[in-house]
């Protein structure tokens, strides 16, 4: 189903939704944006896992929401829970805002409980975003990765809502998008954000954004976060690491923003971190292939790290606790 309406900002439930009448969990296909703006109903578990893995649905909170959502959806059917609850669990690994979300569900599998989860992690990015807007000076010029917007928070976004507070305030210049290789979250789909929210933006090739540091470019990065570890060091889509090492290199300060729901303070720190490893036919589909799908940023390239709590600082364990 194509999706109507799409000039403004999404709306959370044009992202993911439950419908009973069906039942299914209904979600923008992201794969296919921004060619095309459809819909994709998933009327099992098996189903919405299969859009998980596929990354129809992806970023961390996002796919926490839809697997709260796939929970009231296995209740709704009469299912096992117990299995439709391990399903959703091993359909991704990094993201710990997918076991927090199972976790919160557990007691009460309904669609009341799977919307409040919802509606509180927007409320949570529109709080972090305010903390972190606090953090750009006047004609500040961003460079972001992956996408860390509306769509991979079920609203609003994380560092894309911070770039869209930011906006809002007069602070924000322009943002630069790295494409984000290999399945080009940031070309496809934080720059269709940015286009629709009217932020003044350019793609760059992942490789482009050392060199635009070094001319003078750049003022922050900022970035979301697939899982933050008790010492703030933080897992993010593949290629955040390198982006911290020259952000460092460069004096450039480098800003993780995140809602709670990613902090893991069980993980000491970014070793006990699972990373994903994809087919390596997403890269190449005739020679052999690594494919890590996330890396880790040590907490000590990380300047701030922004929660809906606000803006915290080294020392992490301390910060965050
Ligand atoms: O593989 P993806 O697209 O799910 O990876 C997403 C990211 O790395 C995001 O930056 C992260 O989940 C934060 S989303 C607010």
């Amino acid at each position: 189903m194509a999706v109507s309406g799409m000039t403004s900002a999404l709306e959370p439930e044009q992202i993911v939704r439950l419908e009973e009448d069906g039942p299914a969990v209904v979600l923008l296909d992201q794969r296919r944006v921004p060619h095309e703006v459809v819909e994709l109903r998933c009327g099992s578990v098996d189903e919405l896992v299969v859009a998980i893995k596929t990354l129809a649905i992806r970023g961390a909170p996002a796919i926490g929401i839809a697997a709260a959502y796939g929970m009231a959806l296995a209740a709704l059917r009469g299912d096992d829970l117990a299995a439709a609850e391990r399903a959703l669990a091993a359909s991704r690994p990094t993201a710990v805002n997918l076991p927090w979300a199972l976790a919160a569900m557990r007691d009460d599998p309904t669609p009341a409980r799977a919307r409040a989860l919802h509606e509180e992690e927007v409320d949570r990015c529109r709080r972090m975003a305010a903390h972190a807007a606090e953090l750009f000076a006047p004609g500040a010029r961003a460079l972001t990765h992956c996408n860390a917007g509306g769509l991979a928070t079920g609203g609003y976004g994380s560092a894309v809502g911070a770039l869209r507070a930011a906006h809002e305030r007069g602070l924000l210049e322009r943002v630069l998008v790295d494409e984000t290789r290999p399945l080009l979250q940031g070309s496809r789909l934080t720059a269709w954000e940015l286009e629709q929210a009217e932020i003044p933006h350019a793609v760059i090739a992942d490789s482009a954004a050392g060199s635009l540091m070094a001319r003078g470019e750049v003022d922050l990065v900022v970035t979301g976060a697939d899982r933050i570890a008790a010492n703030g060091d933080t897992a993010n889509k593949i290629g955040t690491y390198s982006l911290a090492v020259l952000a460092a290199h460069h004096d450039i300060p480098f800003y993780v923003v995140a809602p709670t729901s990613t902090l893991d303070l069980a993980t000491a720190d970014g070793s006990g971190i699972p990373i994903e490893e994809r087919d390596p036919t997403e890269l190449s589909d005739r020679f052999p292939a690594r494919n890590p799908a996330f890396d880790v940023t040590p907490a000590e390239l990380i300047t701030a790290i922004v929660t809906e709590r606000g803006v915290h600082r080294a020392p992490y364990a301390e910060s965050l606790a």
